[in-house]
């Protein structure tokens, strides 16, 4: 390209992302599988995505959704069998799509054998597999507080020592200074490349090397300390990428992506350079993290509405900064995040198809990869939580049990009201399918419960109607294949004192692409349009001089 970038599949691929365990069950134990997604390939296939980003399928035990393996080579059982897994990475190819698989190496399950063996004895081989210490006067060796509450380190009585869990205590962290442990993770990630998958999204990839002092962190809700400066960006997490990007990465055509919490713009450059040794993109949070000072009820808990002008400034930082060094990875909705149109839009039954849509043209025109997370293409909305009873997420399950029943920092009225706004389940609720009874995901009983406006919000009416928010995503994706400013194009900030306009330009060869995009429920002046040019997308059918309508999101190229 005449900007400098290098033309690369997976730049200009959209990714579709699944959560295995709500997207279809197949056999009515009300618990998604690998036949459901077999079953809806032909839906993904017409939407137009070119790659599938799998949530784990491997053996677990289920503490955290599987993101707890228990056994890297193996599926989960109530997914399935490495049959029919080979069935679907067969059928998605034979369709055009690729399959990206979870790599979940950061920690294991305490059920995977290397744990087994590990806490069997202080001289057993596989003990420096993972991270044990001391006790420290008679109690943890520091005051971390994992990412799900309580304590970081377990007490483990048969060896009478601690080890470290950043996550559950059903996660205990791998310990990658140790060689071997290296080696096995990469003979299991080259054993999936021989398979055939296309790419890997790795889970918690910045936090794979820890700061060798452990020191304790900065207590800041008054009961445990925060150890994100200790374990995210590292010592040697650049050094074990560039080795496995060494000995596996390079050897396949692959698609990979680091979730990297905590990663700063100058991390991401390192991570996800352009020169290719070490990831092809990294997830960075700054931007579903963002609410103002003061709104934080606890924690990471809050429910506060993110206010446009401070998500631009950052998404255009990210932008404007990884221009021609480092390349992004466009989101808004995960498994670990609220829905988007009710976080970042406005899921009022007046406005949720145009803001879902004016969101989406907001992020699909920017420079990256865009991700999209299941339900996001038809709109679906958040959850309402009526109590702790219906939430499934050891996130939320905890956090309840150490702010509301242990130290009772908060009411649980405000609790729920946090997990309404942001709590992890409201993105795990199931796939809506239709109007039938659970909304067509299961015959049975699901595990979480499904949003009761499935009846109105299913991929069915979205089928059904030309102007739907299905139909406008696929539009999107058919753009940027058509299109390689899009994909490419520089990227130019515009309208940087409107509060309620996010505007930019992209500009490759010649071409110009305008997008403009109101973020709110009234009109508001714009004038970027006064000049003509070819209309790409638009949410709306018909325009006024001079201004947006609430949520217009308006798309030209010239
Ligand atoms: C990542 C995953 C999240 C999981 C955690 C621990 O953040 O996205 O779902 O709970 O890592 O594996
Ligand atoms: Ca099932």
């Amino acid at each position: 390209m005449s900007n400098g970038q290098k033309r690369t599949w997976w730049k200009e691929a959209v990714i579709y992302q699944i959560y295995p365990r709500s997207f279809a069950d197949s056999n009515g134990d009300g618990i998604g599988d690998l036949g459901g997604i077999i079953e809806h390939l032909p839906y993904l296939q017409e939407l137009g995505v070119d790659v599938i980003w799998l949530s784990p399928v491997y053996k677990s035990p289920n503490d955290d959704n599987g993101y707890d393996i228990s056994d890297y080579q193996d599926i989960m059982t109530e997914f399935g069998t490495m049959e029919d897994f080979d069935r679907m990475l067969a059928d998605a190819h034979s369709r055009g799509i690729k399959i990206v698989m979870d790599l979940v190496v950061n920690h294991t399950s305490d059920e995977h054998a290397w744990f087994v063996e590990s806490r069997k004895s202080k001289d057993n081989p596989y003990r420096d597999y993972y991270i044990w210490k001391d006790a420290k006067d008679g109690k943890e060796p520091n005051n971390w507080q994992s990412c799900f509450s309580g304590s970081a380190w377990q007490w483990d009585e048969a060896t009478g020592m601690y080890y470290l869990h950043c996550f559950s205590k059903k996660q205990p962290d791998l310990n990658w200074e140790n060689p071997k442990v290296r080696d096995a993770v990469f003979d299991m990630m080259t054993w999936w490349c021989e398979k055939g998958i296309d790419g890997f999204r790795m889970d918690v990839i910045s936090m794979i090397s820890k700061d060798p002092a452990y020191p304790d962190g900065e207590v800041k809700d008054g009961i445990y300390g925060d150890m994100s400066p200790y374990v995210c960006n590292g010592p040697h997490v650049h050094e074990y990428l560039q080795e496995m990007n060494r000995r596996v990465l390079s050897r396949y055509d692959l698609l990979t992506v680091g979730e990297a919490a905590g990663v700063t713009i100058d991390e991401a450059k390192k991570y996800a350079s352009l020169d290719g040794k070490e990831l092809g993109m990294v997830f960075q949070f700054e931007h579903t993290d963002c609410i103002s000072q003061g709104e934080a009820v606890v924690g990471k808990w809050n429910h506060a509405k993110p206010k446009m002008p401070a998500v631009r400034e950052i998404l255009n930082k990210w932008q404007l900064e990884l221009e021609g060094k480092a390349w992004n990875s466009l989101y808004w909705d995960n498994h670990d995040q609220p829905r988007a149109v009710s976080r970042f839009g406005n899921d009022a039954a007046e406005w949720r198809v145009l803001s879902a849509k004016m969101l989406a043209t907001c992020l699909h025109m920017m420079q990256g990869t865009p991700y999209i997370y299941q339900g996001e293409e038809i709109g679906m909305t958040n959850m309402h939580f009526t109590g702790i009873d219906d939430c499934r997420d050891l996130e939320e399950i905890n956090a309840w049990n150490q702010y509301v029943v242990d130290h009772k920092m908060v009411e649980p009225e405000e609790m729920l009201k946090c997990f309404d706004a942001i709590a992890r389940d409201n993105a795990r609720t199931p796939m809506q399918w239709d109007d039938s009874s659970q909304a067509g995901f299961t015959t049975g009983t699901p595990w979480i419960g499904v949003n009761p406006n499935y009846k109105e919000i299913n991929a069915k009416n979205a089928l059904a109607d030309p102007d739907s928010v299905f139909y406008y995503y696929q539009k999107l994706i058919r753009l940027r294949h058509a299109n390689p400013v899009i994909v490419y194009g520089t990227f130019r900030p515009l309208m940087m004192d409107s509060e309620t306009i996010y505007a930019y330009q992209r500009e490759l060869e010649g071409k110009v692409l305008t997008v403009a995009c109101n973020w709110t429920d009234q009109e508001q002046p714009c004038d970027l349009f006064e000049q003509g040019g070819e209309e790409l997308i638009s949410n709306y059918k018909e325009h006024k001089a001079g201004v947006l309508q609430p949520y217009e999101a308006r798309v030209i190229l010239k």
